[in-house]
């Protein structure tokens, strides 16, 4: 059964995205699991210490966590109708060198989804992944969507999705992704 890994795109403690991570680990088909990381510790990207050192031992860990995994559930905030800076610059990281771009990323599933306070829900952010996907040739995965708008609402203030028609729509993302995920396991 598929291994997913989760990673959110905000560094928040009270992050939506973060928190929806949270709640799809309560949804779970059977047998599927979902380890949930976030960016802290992922330095800015700098092509000096890449070039001095290498690839930092916190970007190392998290190559190695995408690598193993059988899917990737990609929580994006949206900024000015981008994506977050925290999540390409762990992206961009995770591209170096460029001869691991085939091991961590070409055909691996990856899922977005996310949460905003506002009423799009991320949708911009989420299209603006678009590009970055296609070019690491990573195996995005189109058949669900899922924008979880006015967060505030959908999210109690212990940062429990707690909106029942937003957590029914989670589970059938969730289904679909895993059981893409567990037919394309390598
Ligand atoms: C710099 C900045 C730009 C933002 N731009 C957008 C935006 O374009 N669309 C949107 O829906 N929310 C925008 N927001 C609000 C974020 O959706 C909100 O801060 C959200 O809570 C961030 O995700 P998090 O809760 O996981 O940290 C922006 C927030 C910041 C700090």
């Amino acid at each position: 059964m598929a291994r997913l890994l989760g990673i959110s795109g905000s560094l928040r403690k009270g992050s939506y995205n973060t928190a929806l991570l949270r709640a799809a680990r309560e949804r779970l088909p059977e047998g599927t699991t979902l380890e949930v990381v976030t960016l802290h510790g992922i330095p800015l990207y700098d092509g000096d210490v890449e070039a001095a050192s290498g690839v930092p031992d916190a970007v190392n860990a998290l190559k190695q966590q995408v690598a193993a995994c059988d899917g990737v559930l990609l929580a994006t905030p949206e900024y000015n109708n981008g994506t977050p800076g925290v999540l390409k610059n762990a992206i961009d990281w995770l591209s170096r060198p460029p001869d691991d771009i085939p091991r961590v990323f070409h055909g691996r599933p990856f899922a977005l989804l996310g949460a905003s306070p506002g009423g799009f829900g991320t949708i911009l952010a989420q299209n603006a992944w678009l590009p970055v996907l296609r070019t690491l040739r990573a195996g995005f995965w189109s058949e669900g969507r899922l924008m979880v708008s006015r967060a505030g609402k959908a999210f109690d203030a212990q940062g429990r999705l707690q909106d029942e028609a937003v957590l029914d729509q989670l589970s059938k993302f969730l289904a679909g992704f895993a059981a893409h995920c567990d037919r394309t396991a390598r």
